[in-house]
């Protein structure tokens, strides 16, 4: 449960965290870290069938995790993903990790003072 891996360790509660490629590897690894931590994440990838049975596990452990589909490729998929995180978010965006890439300026309306990035090189 969220609240046990809370124990001891530091809490994100509050945080609005965009974490792309959430659904395989090292981004779902991320994924439930930070929603572990209490943050709220959004995620993206390609696969809706993949995404939806995602984003099924994740509610039934608690974590508060949103998402929709995305091709990093086409623009028109990342305005709307930017458009689907803000509203989520009310245009604050805690952190970034880039875990299939996106370029960092369609993100800049979103962010906050408090904006970080980690960006898991390999994709551009
Ligand atoms: N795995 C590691 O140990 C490790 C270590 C250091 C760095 N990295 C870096 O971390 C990144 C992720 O690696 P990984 O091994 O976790 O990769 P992966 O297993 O292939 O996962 C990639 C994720 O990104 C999504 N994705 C791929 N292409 C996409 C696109 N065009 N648009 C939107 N989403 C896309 C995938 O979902 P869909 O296919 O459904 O879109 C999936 O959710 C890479 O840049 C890698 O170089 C990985």
């Amino acid at each position: 449960m969220a609240s046990e891996q809370l124990s001891g360790r530091w809490s994100l509660n509050g945080m609005t965290t965009l974490v792309t490629g959430g659904t395989r590897g090292i981004g779902h690894f991320i994924v439930e870290e930070l929603a572990g931590f209490g943050a709220t994440v959004y995620t993206c990838s390609r696969n809706q069938k993949e995404l939806n049975e995602r984003l099924q596990e994740w509610g039934a452990e608690g974590f508060k995790v949103y998402g929709s589909t995305c091709d990093k490729a086409s623009r028109t998929e990342r305005e709307e993903l930017i458009k689907n995180v803000s509203s989520t978010f009310d245009g604050k965006l805690n952190l970034l990790v880039r875990g299939c890439g996106l370029t960092t300026w369609i993100l800049g309306k979103l962010c906050s003072a408090k904006f970080v990035t980690v960006c898991l090189y390999g994709y551009t």
